[in-house]
């Protein structure tokens, strides 16, 4: 059994406040870790809320060092491992709001609260449970990514945000997949998730796409449709970074698959 707990994301209901990021609990059979901790401390009081006590939780895995995914982590209760690309810690600004939007803590600071273990390769955290490492841009309309970061305050520089990365994890019925935002691209990160599971079968994805605008995104869009039909995905989670929109969208050309919004304070589950 899988379980996300969507402790924070974009949308919010009358109980739970949302914002625009993202945190989910997942509870893997009776293991549990954190994915991502949203852009303010909005997970600490969303998990209290649903009685998820962040004390007993040993992982967190943070998807890549943007803020919406990272500025949480500053109120992460002490004495976590907590796996992530060594990118995660590079500075950036966002292209559209033109503000910092890189992790909010030097590497030294975060050691010294945390137990830190930064890769680019695939790392089997817990048995069947795998951070991606960095995601390889291969396939064809998903070459040039999705970026929404630069490097430098001027704006020249692309941030190709090479710590932008996952989970899968290995189930009898497939691979299912966790993205953060999906600037690698959702299609490369599924591929990159065959390689590094050696399981060629994708039951779930579960994350954002980074697909916000139909218009200017159909052709990645329609892609991404062909791709999921052709590896007979059963069910997608879609939330934060992909537009009400793009949902919609999805489910009027994708009638075989249970498609489902995420919200926060939702529980979805996997059997
Ligand atoms: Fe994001
Ligand atoms: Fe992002």
């Amino acid at each position: 059994m899988i379980r996300f707990n969507i402790i924070s994301e974009n949308r919010e209901t009358e109980l739970f406040h949302g914002e625009a990021g993202l945190s989910i609990v997942i509870d893997v059979d009776d293991y549990r870790f954190l994915l991502d901790t949203g852009y303010s401390d909005l997970y600490i009081i969303n998990a209290m809320k649903l009685g998820i006590d962040l004390d007993k939780i040993d992982t967190a895995i943070i998807t890549h060092g943007h803020a919406d995914h990272s500025w949480g982590v500053a109120y992460l209760p002490k004495g976590k491992t907590i796996i992530m690309h060594p990118s995660c810690f590079k500075k950036r600004w966002s292209i559209r709001r033109k503000i910092q939007m890189g992790f909010p803590l030097e590497k030294e600071a975060l050691s010294k609260v945390h137990t830190l273990i930064t890769t680019t390769k695939p790392l089997e955290f817990k048995e069947n449970i795998f951070f991606l490492g960095e995601i390889p841009m291969i396939v064809e309309h998903e070459k040039n990514g999705n970026f929404s970061t630069m490097l430098d305050e001027d704006l020249k520089e692309i941030d190709y945000t090479e710590d932008d990365s996952g989970i899968a994890i290995k189930t009898e019925k497939g691979l299912v997949i966790i993205t953060g935002c999906g600037h690698r691209g959702i299609c490369n990160t599924i591929e990159h998730a065959k390689k590094a599971t050696e399981e060629s079968k994708v039951y779930a994805v579960l994350g954002g796409l980074h697909l916000r605008n139909l218009d200017k995104q159909k052709d990645t869009i329609d892609n991404t449709i062909k791709y999921f039909k052709e590896n007979d995905i059963k069910v997608l989670y879609l939330g934060h970074c992909v537009s009400d929109e793009v949902i919609g969208y999805f489910k009027e050309h994708l009638n075989n698959i249970e498609i489902v919004s995420l919200y926060s304070g939702g529980i979805f589950e996997l059997n």
